[in-house]
This record gives structure tokens, sequence and C-alpha cells, in this order.
């Protein structure tokens, strides 16, 4: 038995909450495995909508278990949120969660740090989430950080003390305001929710899951774009949110990983800082903005827009040995005579299809081809039969250009509005 890992190719939102849902039947466990609440999945059926941010994606189906696993970071506060609002939903979440006890807590203080850390950059500023994500896998790194584990410790009001106290030392020098006594009551309510899940050693609980030869999905946050190793330093999570980040994430040996499966949107978005080769910062970006409704499912912002960067594709599908793609929001195009594609970045006086170390403006300008655009409503469609042959052509001409199959259209944002193109791997 291999476990499959489901990723984003871009700088996240490409759609990865929707597909884990379709796919979940599938499976037998859906596994998160680094980020935190910055991630938003989005989910759609029966008229529903619901936004995840620690939780993963297959939990609305019956039977699948749901894993947060050690790559995880989580805030008590917002696995609350999440938790009381699925249970509203008649969802069973007490049953089909289990949380690694490596995982590591995010303290209301490490949000606090995020704030007055961007707040000092200033203009430099990463355009965090602002929920202590960079903090929080710092003091991780840092041999300092709280885990899901340490909460059955007698000592935790203890060890938590200690570690608001080296924070409080780092916000006297940020010389940042806060009110912590107002932040701590939500965070102790969501501790004792917690201690009433189910805590599993994940490491193990994955490779027993593998002896009883239950299928395993892996479903990776934010995109590679946005990776701590490969993305656009010093604009990026901090966490790999690679291919490899599932092994480290779940502790699954790489040997254990089968299909990668990565996700792209039809064209490109980010939100936050940082460089965007194929930014659209005229009339045609705030189209696909608008069509795409493209606003940030965890902080609303606005996302950048801009039409698909192939280098950059390309270069994810290597980084993660993705083995099918999966092509997100093909219906947003409808509107488009042509569609432009970049299919390289001149750099340094020359034309090249990789991805440079920067990709900053002053460093790459995109090369576009264009292609014709297919002027049909997509999103009723239910097989690729029916496919307007321009947008077969589009699919196909980046099928060429990654060496990689599209494996699935989506057309919509329900879990009907998926389209299969050829057989499922074995
Ligand atoms: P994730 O973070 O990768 O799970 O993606 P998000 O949920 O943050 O953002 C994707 C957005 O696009 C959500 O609002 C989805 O409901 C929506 N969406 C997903 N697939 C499609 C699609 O094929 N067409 C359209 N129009 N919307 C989609
Ligand atoms: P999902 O899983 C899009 C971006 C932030 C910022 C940078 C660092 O929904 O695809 P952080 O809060 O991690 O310190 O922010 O990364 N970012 C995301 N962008 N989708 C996400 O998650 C993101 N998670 C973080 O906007 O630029
Ligand atoms: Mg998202």
């Amino acid at each position: 038995m291999k476990a499959d890992v489901l990723l984003g190719l871009q700088w996240g939102d490409e759609g990865k909450g929707k597909i884990v849902d379709v796919l979940t039947p599938d499976y037998d466990i859906i596994a998160r495995f680094q980020g935190g609440p910055n991630a938003g999945h989005t989910l759609e059926f029966n008229g529903i909508k619901h936004v995840l941010h620690t939780i993963p994606s297959g939990i609305f189906h019956p039977t699948a278990i749901n894993v947060v696993g050690n790559g995880v970071v989580i805030d008590p506060v917002i696995f609350k949120k999440e938790i009381d609002a699925l249970q509203k939903m008649g969802v069973d979440v007490y049953t089909k969660l289990r949380i690694a006890t490596r995982a590591h807590l995010i303290l209301p203080t490490h949000r606090l740090l995020d704030a007055a850390s961007e707040a000092h950059k200033g203009l430099e500023k990463i355009g965090s989430t602002l929920k202590g994500i960079g903090p929080t896998y710092m003091d991780k790194t840092g041999r300092n950080g709280l885990r899901v584990g340490d909460i059955k410790n007698p000592r935790f009001r203890e060890k938590y003390d200690q570690l608001v106290a080296k924070h409080k030392e780092i916000l006297a020098a940020y010389q940042y305001q806060y009110n912590l006594e107002e932040l701590e009551p939500a965070w102790f309510e969501g501790i004792h929710l917690l201690q009433n899940l189910q805590m599993v050693e994940c490491e193990q609980y994955m490779n027993d899951a593998f002896r009883n030869k239950k299928k395993i999905l892996a479903e990776g946050a934010q995109g590679s774009m946005l990776d701590i190793d490969f993305g656009s330093y010093p604009f990026v999570t901090s966490s790999n949110t690679i291919c490899a980040g599932a092994c480290t994430g779940l502790g699954l040996a790489p040997g254990r990983i089968g299909r990668v499966i990565g996700i792209f949107k039809a064209y490109c978005t980010r939100v936050g800082s940082g460089p965007f080769p194929t930014e659209l910062e005229d009339a045609t970006g705030e189209q696909i903005r608008k069509t795409g409704n493209e606003f940030g499912s965890t902080t609303g912002r606005p996302r950048r827009t801009g039409w698909l960067d192939l280098p950059a594709l390309k270069f994810a599908v290597m980084i993660n040995g993705v083995t099918e793609l999966i092509m997100m929001k093909a219906d947003i195009l409808s509107e488009f005579d042509r569609i432009k594609v970049c299919t390289h970045y001149l750099h340094r006086g020359e034309q090249i299809d990789y991805l440079p170390y920067d990709i900053s403006p002053e460093f790459v300008t995109p090369v576009y081809t264009e292609l014709p655009g297919w002027k049909k409503d997509l999103t009723g469609l239910h097989s690729t039969d029916s496919m307007p042959a321009e947008l077969s052509s589009y699919i196909e001409f980046i099928e060429k250009q990654t060496g990689v199959p599209i494996r699935i259209v989506s057309v919509g944002p329900d879990r009907k509005q998926t389209l299969f193109r050829g057989a499922v791997p074995a």
C-alpha cells in the first residue's frame, strides 16, 4: 500500500479542499501534513459552502478518518471554532478525527509575535495571514515549542508560562502593545477541547494503517511556490509544502509515497507580498479576480491575479515528482477571446524555461504564447466529451509542456462540477 499526496503547485488556493472532498470516497484516511490555520480550504456540496482551516477536507464523508499530522501547527482557538461549527452541522468530529501528539501548538503570543514582526517589517512585510504560523515554526525548530502531547503533562501550565515569558521579552523589544489576558481564556478552552479528542502517535498510526491495507490521502496546504525551501523566499510560509513534507509531517517513509497529485488553477493567483511574474495589474486582472471571486478564504484579502506561469508550474512538477495534474477553475477563463500562457522568462538577456533563483521583476520578464479562448459556459458540463475544442487544446498544451497528464478538470466550485479524464492510475 502507498499513500497518495495531493498538493497545490502554485501560491496556494488552487482548490485543494474541493478536490480532497471529491476524492475522499476512494480513501480510508485523509491526513493534513503541514501548515495550520493560515490555510482556508473551501468545499461546496448540496448548496452548503464550508471553509476548513486545520481539519482535513475529508471530514464531511461518513467513514473516512481525518488525521491532523505532526507537521501541522494547531491554534486551539481556531480549532475549537472549526469543531463547534462542524458539530452544529451534524458531523461526528470526535469519532472521525485524530490529532498527532507531536503537532505544535500556536500560542496567543505566537499570533502577537506574527503581528509585531509584520508591523516591524513595514513595506517589506511578508503579507502573513497573521495566524502565528512563522513564530510557531520558529519555536519548533528553535526547540522551544509546546506540542499537543504536552497538554497531558502535569507541568503544562508551567511550560506555557515559560514560553510566554520568552515571547514577552521579544514583544517588548518590538515595543508592541497587547492585552494577553483577553486572549488566554479562549485559548485554554481550546486546550480543554483538545484533551477530549483522540490523540495518536501519528507515525505509528499511519504505519499501522499501511499494514491494515488502508488507503491514505495526504492533503497539502498552501502551494509549492510558498515552500520554505523552494518558494519565493522570504515571501513564503514557514513549512515544507512540497511532497517531501508529507513524509516528515506524517511519519511516512519516502518509499511509501504513491501517486503525487498536483493541483493548479488555469491561471495564477497569489495573496500576500512577493514576486509574481505573470501578475496582471490591469482590467484583465480585475476581471479574473471578479469572475473567479478571488478573495482569500482565510483573510478575505483580494488575491493578486495573472496568467498561467509554465516555468513555475514545471518547477513545481519537478520538485514534487507530480504524477498527475488537476486543473481548476477552467470556467473562469470562459469570457476571454484569447488566453495567454507564460512559457518562458527573459532572464539576464536570455530566454529560459525554468525557474531561476530570483523571479523578481528586475530579473525576469514573462514571455507569452496566446491560445484561443473557448467562449462557452463550462459550469453545466458533465463530461469531457462535451468540452469545447479550444479547452481541449489548452489542456493538451499544458500536458505537453509539463509532460504530465491532466486527470481532472474542475468547472465550478461544487463537488459535482468535476470532469474526469481517462482512467484512474493503479
Ligand atoms: P484551497 O485553499 O486550495 O482549498 O482553495 P480555496 O478554497 O482557498 O480557494 C479556491 C476557491 O475556488 C474556493 O472559493 C472554491 O470554492 C473555488 N473553486 C474551486 N474549484 C473551482 C472551480 O473549478 N471553479 C470555480 N468557479 N470555483 C472553484
Ligand atoms: P491554502 O492552504 C494562499 C501566504 C500568505 C503570505 C505567506 C505567509 O488555503 O492554499 P503565513 O501566514 O503562512 O505566515 O503567510 O503565505 N499563505 C497562503 N496563501 N493560500 C494559503 O493556504 C496560504 N497560507 C499562507 O498570504 O503571503
Ligand atoms: Mg485556500
